[in-house]
């Protein structure tokens, strides 16, 4: 059967105004490391890795040096219980292809990014879309998440940090979703990219591989790492079923993973401390700047604080409608915003990312576009 699967809308948005722009003030990813950057960071042994490299198929389910070491990013998890993809994006359609067919039931919180439900939805699921509001901080509701289980449901999916809001639950809520993924015998699908960009460290939450046999990261080098041009993303979990369900599967997306990308993933993640405190500076620098923006324009702004991660969901208040407003600052400043309408939400919000060393002079565009044009009393 082919797969047909609802256009991306955000990766669309993307295609047409990513490199057209001058400013990207909505990108998810913190800035990519310089090549040569990353590499003085490699010791002798991915040093000799890399300059003696042989440009061949790779073992398919990852480099065992590299699964080895994202096992370390882990409390419970072998490197045999690491599978690598080409990018989360990858780990994502294989995990929901293999996990759901038709007559499953998936619930998946929303807004969010599209493949965790579209994925679910094409795969032949009925999805349960569990809303989070700005009212409610975007938190999770676990009452209503357990409402929203039937007898049918294999997949819970949460997203922590969360794309758009940057919301984090806390540990209570956290550990309650993983029990309502056990006793409903569902896997708990936890999209962790945004994982180690937690504001405050002790919000980090416990990662899904290590809550139990039904719980699965995805990782990334992209976001927290700095790193989205490697493309290399993984599953982690107990499941031993489910790894080799989707190893299976990757047989026809991609086989196995870029062998450069997955010596330079190694380089980052041995020397993950250093990587991890570029991403951070970058991203409470903005956030301060974020700060000041936000405090100076009350009538015209709101946002819920994110928690963690590189990217927010604020609300335009000023009685213009997002999509304009952002169509209008493509034209005047040439600084990119994502309206809300392109997750499917109705709301006035708009997605803000903060994790790249341009936000100081996009901010800039944006509060001089604001100036100019919006209504001081709201
Ligand atoms: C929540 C979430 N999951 C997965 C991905 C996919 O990551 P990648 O494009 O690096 O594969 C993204 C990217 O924006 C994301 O925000």
């Amino acid at each position: 059967m082919p797969v047909r699967i609802e256009d991306f809308e955000l990766e669309r948005f993307f295609a047409r105004y990513e490199f057209a722009v001058r400013h990207v003030l909505c990108a998810s990813d913190v800035e990519g490391w310089a090549m040569a950057d990353l590499l003085a960071l490699a010791d002798p042994e991915t040093a000799a890795l890399w300059h003696g490299l042989r440009l061949g198929y790779t073992e398919a389910p990852g480099h065992p040096l590299l699964r080895a070491e994202i096992a370390t990013l882990y409390e419970s998890i072998a490197s045999d219980e690491v599978l690598v993809f080409s990018g989360a994006e990858e780990a994502i359609f294989a995990a929901a292809n293999v996990l759901l067919g038709p007559g499953d039931h998936a619930i998946v919180v929303w807004p969010s990014y599209q493949s965790l439900h579209a994925i679910a939805r094409a795969a032949g699921a009925d999805v349960t879309l569990h809303e989070l509001r700005a009212a409610d901080g975007w938190a999770i509701d676990v009452e209503l998440l357990r409402r929203q289980v039937t007898p049918r449901t294999k997949l819970i999916v949460v997203n922590v940090p969360h794309n758009p809001t940057g919301a984090l639950p806390d540990a209570g809520t956290y550990r309650a979703v993983a029990e309502i993924a056990a006793d409903a015998g569902a896997t708990l699908l936890s999209d962790e990219v945004y994982r180690f960009l937690e504001f405050d460290p002790l919000d980090r939450l416990p990662a899904g591989a290590d809550v139990g046999p039904q719980g699965v990261s995805v990782g990334v080098m992209s976001k927290s790492f700095a790193l989205a041009g490697l493309r290399i993303g993984w599953l982690a979990t107990h499941d031993a079923r489910l790894l080799d369900a989707a190893a299976r599967f990757k047989d026809y997306t991609t086989i196995c993973a870029s062998a450069p990308a997955e010596i330079l993933s190694l380089v980052a993640l041995r020397a993950r401390d250093a990587v991890l405190a570029r991403s951070r500076s970058i991203v409470e620098a903005n956030m301060a700047l974020l700060d000041g923006f936000f405090a100076r324009r009350p009538e015209q702004f709101a946002w819920v604080r994110p928690r963690g991660g590189s990217i927010g969901f604020p609300e335009l208040r000023a009685g213009v409608p997002i999509d304009r407003f952002a169509d209008d600052l493509i034209s005047a400043e040439g600084v990119l915003l994502v309206p809300g309408s392109i997750f499917g939400h109705a709301g006035n919000h708009f997605r803000l990312g903060f994790g790249r060393t341009d936000l100081p002079a996009a901010l800039a565009g944006l509060e001089a576009f604001a100036d100019r044009t919006l209504d001081r009393s709201g």
